[in-house]
């Protein structure tokens, strides 16, 4: 009865109010701040947090079919470079999902549900205001200013310039292009004070650098310094409290950084070409891509090629095609029986790093492999002859790699019934592997151009939608006025 009395939108009118809200759709509304009670919604695409400088935006990111994580990126990058994200694991819905500054002072994020994905601990707080600094630092402060929670202490896969980094934070990669979840390769303070890279997978985890055939002083580190920090500063100089410095090739103020743990096991500072948007590989950690561990998970073997390919050992074939953490298995029953049924396959150039049952030196040929002959556990031995004879026998066949410089082969068990030679493989031509190179990637990969337009288009469909709602919500008051 109430709705008859009202005036009801003629048909000009509809339309008027359509392109307004249309319009208000698509006029940015980027602020600063987020106030306590006020929040950020996934639907709008405008609704995000600029820092002063507008170097860095603060909002919902979103990838695929109907994912979206609450995430800070570089503004003006041509491919999004996400720098933060509140929980990568968890992405929450496109629709009804929002980031609240609560009136009890934590910052919560709610998925469609209402179910919190995420919270700071600033329950109880004074917490004021949210506000994303030109640091790319996002702040919750109180009304005087004091700093309660800033996102630099909860990096994800990147540190950024003048953010410290200590022994309570860790860069954790993204587990591939275009998969946000955490992925297999760290950097951390080890618990011996020194800066160090590890893979940590499903099955085995491995530190690769520094260097881990040296020991911490000839790596140019100490372990003496028990502060545990380390720091870019905004020219490009890292410097950490173990010693390990380098500088950015492109070193000097005014162009933007950061340093990123790579799906692909590398560490890497980038630079911002503000003209093309483009990031350049301003330093690496690994010179040798093969170098990192775990790539071409069991029995694998990583060759350059001189990008990193993944291979299987002669006698050896792919696990499952479409992932090489699972490496490769034997084409053969493993067996323990008498020595005379066994047999060995050379490889050369071919290391296993780590799972050594025994280490010995001044070895003969002949000694080491009869070590592993008589060692039921022993799946192959790995020799070197650089001066003396070096000898491991080796349990397991992890973080394969083949390297020119590698000075010795490595020598496979087998059945003498297998018929395998060293020519079977490792040409690196194996159509799987190249699948996987595309994977393992070279930075220039990230977030192609198709994403772009994805995102783009994903923009466009959520003004559709929003117009539809609007076409709805209109209707649905007309109805039951005619
Ligand atoms: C929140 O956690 C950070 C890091 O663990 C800590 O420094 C800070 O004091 C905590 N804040 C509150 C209000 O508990
Ligand atoms: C330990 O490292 C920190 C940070 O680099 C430095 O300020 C401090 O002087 C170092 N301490 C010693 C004893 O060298
Ligand atoms: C672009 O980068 C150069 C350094 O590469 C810097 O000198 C210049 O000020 C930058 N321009 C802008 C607009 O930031
Ligand atoms: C390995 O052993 C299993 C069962 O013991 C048998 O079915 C299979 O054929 C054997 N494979 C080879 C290559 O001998
Ligand atoms: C390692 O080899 C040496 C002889 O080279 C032997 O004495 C020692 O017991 C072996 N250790 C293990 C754990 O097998
Ligand atoms: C390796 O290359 C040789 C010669 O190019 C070819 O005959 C052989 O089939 C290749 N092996 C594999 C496993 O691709």
């Amino acid at each position: 009865m109430g709705f008859q009395s009202l005036p009801f939108p003629k048909f000009p009118t509809f339309f008027i109010v359509l392109f307004f809200l249309l319009l208000s759709f698509n006029t940015s509304k980027s602020q600063n701040l987020l106030r306590r009670g006020s929040s950020l919604s996934v639907e709008d695409a405008s609704d995000v947090l600029a820092s002063p400088d507008k170097t860095f935006t603060c909002g919902f990111y979103g990838l695929g079919q109907n994912a979206y994580w609450f995430s800070i990126w570089f503004t003006n990058s041509k491919e999004r470079s996400v720098v933060w994200m509140a929980n990568r694991d968890r992405p929450v819905n496109g629709h009804g999902s929002k980031v609240t500054l609560r009136r009890n002072g934590a910052m919560v994020l709610t998925d469609v549900d209402d179910s919190v994905i995420w919270m700071t601990n600033t329950t109880s707080t004074s917490a004021y205001r949210a506000e994303l600094l030109d640091t790319g630092n996002l702040v919750l402060t109180n009304a005087d200013g004091k700093i309660l929670w800033q996102s630099f202490d909860y990096p994800t896969d990147t540190l950024l310039p003048n953010q410290r980094f200590t022994k309570s934070t860790q860069l954790i990669s993204r587990l591939g292009k275009g998969n946000y979840a955490s992925g297999y390769f760290m950097c951390y303070f080890d618990n011996d004070n020194v800066l160090r890279l590890m893979y940590d997978g499903p099955d085995i985890s491995s530190v690769y650098w520094p260097n881990p055939d040296y020991n911490v002083w000839q790596n140019g580190r100490t372990s003496y310094n028990s502060s545990r920090i380390a720091f870019l500063d905004e020219a490009g100089s890292f410097l950490s409290s173990d010693k390990w410095q380098f500088r950015a090739f492109d070193v000097g103020f005014g162009i933007k950084r950061r340093l990123t743990m790579d799906y692909d096991g590398n560490l890497r500072l980038y630079s911002l070409n503000n003209l093309t948007g483009s990031w350049m590989i301003s330093w690496q950690a690994i010179m040798e891509q093969c170098k990192v561990h775990g790539i071409c998970g069991r029995n694998g073997i990583c060759v350059s090629t001189p990008e990193p390919k993944c291979s299987c050992p002669p006698g050896y074939e792919v696990t499952e095609p479409d992932n090489w953490n699972k490496g490769c298995k034997p084409k053969f029953n493993r067996t323990c029986s008498n020595s005379q049924q066994l047999k060995f396959i050379e490889v050369q150039k071919v290391d296993f790093y780590g799972f050594d049952l025994n280490y010995s030196t001044a070895t003969s040929m002949e000694s080491c492999k009869k070590l592993c002959l008589d060692d039921c556990q022993c799946e192959a031995f790995s020799y070197r002859l650089n001066g003396e004879g070096l000898c491991y026998t080796k349990s397991a066949l992890f973080n394969g790699y083949r390297s020119p410089t590698f000075p010795g082969s490595i020598y496979l068990k087998f059945p003498v019934s297998v018929e395998a030679s060293e020519s079977d493989s490792l040409n690196g031509s194996n159509p799987v592997c190249q699948e996987s190179i595309i994977m393992m990637g070279s930075p220039s990969m990230y977030d192609t151009t198709g994403k772009r337009v994805r995102w783009i288009y994903m923009y466009w469909f959520a003004l559709a939608i929003g117009a539809i709602e609007v076409i709805f919500l209109l209707l649905v008051q007309e109805i039951p006025l005619c």
